[in-house]
């Protein structure tokens, strides 16, 4: 069999995309990338806003065509695959095997099945199940907890993933493991709410530690780097903050998705905290961590939004000066609250906020950066970037970086650099060594002297 799984969506799924990957590799397919040559095509997919369900839609009515002309099979996973809205998709265009986010090991039982199959149970296995880690990468994806027991009023998550189950921390540190084996360097931690790790699992005898003491466990472990996200301010303890201060591996990068500056909006949102409350988080986490990166995330237009609400937003954002952010336009998901009992706002109101925060965000980014320049910073470089005589990665603080290639350093691996020039989106930087002075370059070559030099380049 020849597979192909088509990934929609955050990290999570990109996990999980791993995870059913391996279990097909384990059963003799070969993973392809290509739906022209594959005969099985599954599509990973995501509900949270109405694009990435449009372009499950669209991508499901031209596999119905290929279908037409050969034989494929056509599956679907994930978070749509969960709700009625995916599933009268997939009853409408034909789709032979369809699996929730916790029905994912039953794969094989759907393989094997001769008629259409459908599974949509939260299965207990799935957290005991250890993938194995991915080949030839510096970065892995650990999942550390599934679902959300909050109810945001605007998300479908709790819906699709069902309630928080934490995974039991052996199979976290066995599945750490064997990513150190595999000579993973860095690791992100993932949930829907990583904070509120082991909360689920009560006081358990044996049992869960709190998410800050996961975090001092896991970055003992000989780990380079550990990322996590993302974090739900209403279960950010200072505890995380102190942890993250006294253990070297953890970076000093903090997702803390805010969604609104105006308290109004966020009651309206059932967030839990206060604009105040949300500061408090920021100036606990500054103070263990003075240099700490923060990332949010934001939602305009929200219903009943109004201009003080979002002007409210904007001066957060000039509050905290967070270094990025990720930002939305409010889209109304059915099935959730804010859909049953709010009006949308008009789309050109939301368009017209979302792009005065951009510009809020991209000042912001800019000055941030351009703080950095001179500085040394840890890169993990993952390869090639798009211009052969560079390499592409990001630092500890996640800004995406490229520095020229220099002797010794033609490949993967981390690496100390001094940023050289910013830009809101980008760190241009030279490589140097532990004491601060810069690797030689490599020469600029063109591809007929590179072709002669080439011993040189592998240096
Ligand atoms: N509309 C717009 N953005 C949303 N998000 C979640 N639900 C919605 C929605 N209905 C955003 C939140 C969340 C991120 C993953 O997606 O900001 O943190
Ligand atoms: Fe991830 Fe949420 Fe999209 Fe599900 S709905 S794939 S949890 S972003």
């Amino acid at each position: 069999m020849k597979a192909m799984i088509v990934t929609y969506g955050c990290q999570m799924n990109e996990y999980d995309t791993h995870l059913v990957q391996s279990q097909l590799v384990s059963f003799g397919a070969d993973i392809v990338d290509s739906v022209d040559v594959a005969d099985f095509v599954l599509l990973n997919t995501c509900a949270i806003r109405g694009k990435p369900v449009e372009k499950v839609r669209s991508l499901l009515g031209d596999l119905r065509k290929i279908r037409a002309r050969r034989p494929l099979v056509i599956g679907m996973m994930g978070c749509l695959a969960q709700l009625e809205e995916g599933q009268q998709m997939a009853r409408k265009f034909g789709v032979d095997i369809l699996l929730g986010p916790g029905s994912l090991l039953d794969i094989g039982k759907a393989l094997e099945s001769n008629e259409r199959f459908w599974g949509l149970a939260f299965r207990d296995e799935l957290h005991d199940h250890v993938p194995p880690a991915p080949a030839g990468q510096l970065q892995a994806h650990l999942t550390i907890m599934r679902g959300c027991d909050h109810h945001c009023t605007y998300c479908i998550v709790p819906t699709t993933r069902g309630p928080q189950v934490s995974r039991h921390p052996d199979d976290i540190l066995r599945e750490l493991d064997s990513l150190l084996v595999a000579g993973v360097q860095e690791v992100t931690l993932l949930g829907q709410n990583v904070n509120a790790y082991g909360v689920d699992q009560g006081a358990r005898v044996g049992g869960y530690p709190s998410f800050a003491n996961l975090l001092r466990l896991v970055g003992r472990s000989g780990v380079r780097r550990v990322k996590f996200t993302t974090s739900h301010p209403m279960n950010f303890t200072e505890d995380v903050a102190a942890a993250m201060a006294e253990t070297p591996a953890i970076c000093e990068y903090v997702h803390l998705p805010v969604q609104s500056g105006s308290s109004r909006v966020l009651r309206r949102m059932a967030r839990e905290y206060t604009r105040e409350d949300y500061l408090r988080h920021v100036a606990d986490i500054r103070k263990h961590l003075p240099h700490a990166v923060l990332a949010t995330d934001i939602i305009v237009g929200f219903p009943g939004e109004t201009e003080e609400d979002f002007q409210e937003t904007l001066s957060l954002y000039d509050e905290v000066g967070f270094d990025s952010a990720y930002m939305f336009a409010y889209s109304p998901r059915p099935g959730t609250p804010s859909y049953r009992h709010f009006d949308d706002l008009p789309r050109e109101v939301k368009t017209e906020r979302l792009e005065r925060l951009i510009a809020r965000q991209k000042e912001w980014s800019a000055r941030k950066n351009a703080a950095k320049v001179g500085t040394i910073q840890e890169l993990l470089l993952r390869g090639e970037a798009h211009d052969s005589g560079f390499l592409e990665g990001h630092t500890r603080g996640n800004h995406p970086t490229v520095v020229p290639k220099a002797v010794g350093v033609t490949g993967p691996g981390v690496h100390l650099a001094r940023i050289e020039h910013a830009t809101p989106h980008m760190m241009y930087a030279t490589l140097v060594d532990s004491a601060g002075n810069a690797l030689p370059e490599l020469p600029k070559l063109n591809p007929e002297a590179a072709a002669l030099t080439a011993p040189l380049a592998m240096a």
